[in-house]
């Protein structure tokens, strides 16, 4: 037994050595302090961890991510700052896997920091064009039947600062707008049906509990077809930053519409042309006409891995490219992945849930001669949509728009297995 588990630590130590000879990255922090410095954690030592006890059951009554994650964290651009109160942060992409973003590390985009409701005194009024104009509290709203669905939120702003060009150097920054979990709430349908809706109804106007009052007009129909009253996310309660206690789930469209901290549903017969509709979230085109109510997210992809802040740390040889797909117009069909700025393309393999307005996960793997590669991906949705270069939409839009970038990405991955972020034309 001794000289077989002798023999299984060599070889460790081996592919550990060539893993540090290939300049590799991937043991720090794994292995910190005075026992990593002297090897004594390693094969065929027995590592410090397996000598003594550990924490018990009750040190730990909140579960948090291991201290060798705590980079794994939302981040902002400070230029991009100017309050943090109106401002956003951005979902650690890089360092995800799977479909589901932890409550965490949901990126957060306010307009007047996060309100602080007390569920108590947390208020649902319907008013309008409605029978019986009504107020819930929160456990009225939890007696409705409930669901729970999986979705993606993106705000508009996503990649809006890419417009004129590669600029900020990771996809944190350029694609983090956004996050998917499972919600649990309750068909919004079943609460206008509560009220009655009045034979002239056409819009539903969205209004949040927070200092900024923030409100969107949505057209009946997508307010009956799939939003949900949501009061749950990935299980717990939603957070304070995603609008605890209650916020409005638009299912693919864009994320200001998302209300958080839900107050006030107002039933009319037209849109009401709110600030967050108007001066914002318009599209600003070449001709110097703004583009109005561009709600659904279109098909976009990413390579999350690697990118600028995950870089290739073993050298040459086997290579796992991971990204995200998504569409606000139901699936992803496809995903292709290209190692040369777009000239050629492969399949990559959409691995998990492949579920409406959610995100998809995709890989690609490969074998690395460590040579300079333009990585890029390019995904189809289930309408046939494919995701456009950023030429394509310059043509389209011109340079003047913020909103609604679903470019194609390219990652400039250098024969060291730094990445940065570029353009290529
Ligand atoms: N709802 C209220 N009440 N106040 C806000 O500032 N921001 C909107 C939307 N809903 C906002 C809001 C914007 S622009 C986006 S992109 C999403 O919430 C962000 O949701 P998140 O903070 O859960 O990521
Ligand atoms: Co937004």
């Amino acid at each position: 037994m001794l000289r077989s588990s002798d023999k299984a630590g060599m070889s460790r130590r081996r592919l550990l050595k060539s893993v540090a000879a290939s300049g590799g990255v991937i043991a720090a922090g794994a292995f910190d302090g005075q026992a990593r410095a002297n090897g004594e954690n390693l094969p065929p030592n027995v590592a410090d961890w397996s000598k003594y006890l550990g924490d018990g059951v009750d040190a730990r009554p909140y579960g948090m991510p291991a201290e060798y994650e705590k980079d794994v964290i939302r981040r902002s651009v400070r230029w991009l700052t100017a309050s943090t109160e109106s401002s956003v942060n951005f979902t650690p992409l890089h360092e995800l896997e799977g479909i589901i973003t932890p409550n965490g590390l949901c990126f957060e985009r306010h307009h007047a920091g996060i309100a602080d409701v007390n569920p108590r005194d947390y208020r649902l009024m319907i008013n309008g064009l409605v029978d019986k104009p009504m107020i819930f509290t929160l456990d009225d709203i939890k007696r409705f039947p409930r669901t729970n669905k999986i979705y993606f939120l993106e705000c508009a702003a996503n990649s809006g600062m890419e417009w004129r060009g590669s600029q900020l150097n990771g996809c944190q920054y350029t694609q983090g707008m956004i996050h998917c979990v499972q919600y649990t709430g309750v068909p919004l349908k079943l609460i206008l049906d509560e009220a009655g809706l009045r034979t002239n109804a056409k819009w539903v106007m969205a209004e949040g509990g927070d200092a900024s009052g923030m409100n969107r007009s949505i057209p009946l129909e997508k307010a009956l077809y799939d939003c949900l009253v949501a009061f749950k996310m990935n299980g717990e309660a939603l957070r304070p930053e995603q609008g605890y206690p209650v916020r409005l789930v638009v299912p693919g469209w864009e994320g200001n519409m998302w209300v958080k901290w839900l107050r006030r549903l107002e039933v009319g017969d037209k849109p009401w042309h709110t600030r967050e509709e108007t001066s914002k979230y318009t599209d600003l085109m070449e001709n110097g006409k703004s583009r109005r109510f561009t709600w659904v997210m279109d098909c976009k992809s990413v390579i999350t891995s690697p990118s600028p802040q995950a870089p290739i740390t073993h050298g040459k040889g086997h290579t796992v490219i991971s990204g995200l797909a998504w569409s606000g117009q139901g699936t992803i069909e496809r995903v292709d992945v290209s190692l040369d700025g777009g000239r050629n393309w492969d399949a990559a393999r959409i691995d998990g849930p492949r579920l409406h307005k959610a995100l998809h996960r995709f890989y690609y793997e490969f074998d690395w001669d460590g040579s300079p590669l333009l990585l890029q991906s390019r995904a189809i949705d289930s309408i046939g949509y494919v995701q456009p270069t950023k030429a394509e939409l310059r043509t389209a839009r011109g340079t003047n728009s913020i909103y609604h970038n679903n470019g194609i990405q390219t990652w400039h991955v250098m024969k060291t297995g730094e990445v940065e972020n570029v353009e290529v034309s």
